[in-house]
């Protein structure tokens, strides 16, 4: 499409026109310009209809609140920790997998139900402190519930992008399998939520600063009833709900993503034997050992091989804003008018030879264009695959 259109370009989805983004320069003023790019609204409107206390639905003061809880959590240190979590868990995938191996009847495997079930018994751990269970021989392939349910769930959101809001909510009322699959996921929220509130809560407020659901369990109001005759401004804490719908926006935008990632870096070492061959290599030194986190952070060719994929196959290929006043492009001097959403491509941003100069097309998988001095800094600007501005 950018191809042919060039920079900026239009298209309806539904009755709603999006005016989608590739120049960086214009892209990074968007990100730049918080209260003239809010969060798009047709995040709220969509996703609202789903998950209306979920993070990615919320603007202003609410917005506020629930970021000021959750937002400190996802900071790289309070990951890192749990590595040894992420390790356990591959472990357990690697020995499902020769397992499969040796077995005749196992001829053909879904990888990314693979991945997904494997990111989400590492989220459950690390967010919840809660066995997904997903890994469990029993529950492999399609089997999982919880599997299942998210992807509904995820199809039904995106199938709801396209409808006009009201015939949206009839969709929904109507659509069985996704309110089966809202029924599953939310027992398994009242249950991550009732074994965290068994917890002492001396050891709460002490895990609360590494652990997901024990800061959200901490913030959850005492009485809701009052909280919600105040104002917004003045609210304090999240009701249980907001924390439900909080923990399933967690749980869906973090497994799809991470697993999606996974699935992408494990087709192209297939494809790429000699990025496969040059990690092994650098790994080799740590063959059979217990990576640290610092071992980790020195694996400079497997940082170019991740970023790389992401850059490749980015899991997220856009995210929209709605301008709060008109507005003016800086690049494209293309002028905006209050209310219009525009979606900025991360994709075409990754793709475009204008900010990937090295020596191989973009549109090829190259890691090693992350180790080339002279493309760094143009390229790290380029690399926003986690979007950017305050809701990255
Ligand atoms: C490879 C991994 C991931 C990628 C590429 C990715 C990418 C993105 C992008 C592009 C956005 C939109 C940001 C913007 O609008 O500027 C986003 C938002 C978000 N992501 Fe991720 N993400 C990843 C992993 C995760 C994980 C593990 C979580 C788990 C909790 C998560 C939770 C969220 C949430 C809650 C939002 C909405 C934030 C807001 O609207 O304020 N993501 N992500």
């Amino acid at each position: 499409m950018k191809a042919k259109f060039g920079d900026i370009y239009q298209f309806w989805l539904g009755s709603t026109r999006i005016i989608v983004v590739s120049g960086l320069e214009d892209v990074q003023h968007i990100f730049a310009h918080r209260h003239v790019y809010d969060q798009g609204d047709i995040f709220a409107e969509k996703f609202g209809l789903v998950n209306p206390n979920g993070i990615i639905a919320l603007k202003g003061a609410k917005y506020k609140r629930h970021a000021s809880i959750v937002g400190p959590l996802f900071r790289g240190n309070k990951i890192n920790i749990h590595l040894d979590t992420a390790i356990d868990c591959t472990d357990k995938l690697l020995d499902r997998w020769r397992t499969y191996n040796n077995d005749p009847t196992q001829v053909h495997l879904n990888m990314i139900e693979q991945c997904q079930q494997l990111l989400l018994a590492i989220f459950g751990y690390i967010a919840f402190d809660y066995d997904l269970q997903t890994l469990n021989d029993e529950n492999h392939s399609s089997e999982n519930e919880l599997c299942r349910a998210l992807h509904t769930f995820h199809n039904t959101a995106v199938d709801l992008m396209q409808l006009p809001t009201v015939i949206g909510r009839i969709y929904l009322l109507l659509n069985q399998k996704y309110r089966r699959s809202q029924a599953i996921i939310n027992q398994y929220l009242q249950r991550m939520i009732d074994q965290e509130l068994v917890e002492n809560p001396t050891t709460r407020s002490e895990r609360k600063r590494t652990c997901l659901i024990a800061s959200l369990v901490t913030s959850l109001q005492q009485d809701e009833m009052l909280e919600a005759t105040k104002s917004e401004e003045d609210r304090k804490g999240l009701s249980r709900t907001e924390v439900m719908n909080e923990m399933c926006s967690f749980l869906a935008a973090g497994y799809s993503t991470t697993s999606t990632a996974l699935a992408w870096f494990i087709h192209l070492m297939s494809k790429y034997p000699l990025v496969q061959s040059k990690l092994k290599t650098e790994l080799a030194e740590y063959h059979h050992q217990r990576l640290s986190i610092e071992q980790l952070n020195s694996l400079g060719y497997l940082d170019c091989v991740l970023r790389e994929v992401l850059r490749f196959a980015p899991p997220v290929i856009g995210t929209l804003r709605t301008l709060q006043v008109d507005d003016q492009l800086p690049s494209s001097d293309f002028l905006l008018n209050k209310g219009d959403h525009v979606l900025i491509s991360l994709y075409n941003i990754a793709r475009d030879v204008r900010y990937w100069s090295g020596p191989i097309d973009p549109d090829q998988f190259y890691p090693e264009r992350f180790q080339n001095e002279d493309n760094t800094i143009r390229n790290k600007a380029a690399w926003i695959v986690f979007g950017g501005g305050h809701r990255q």
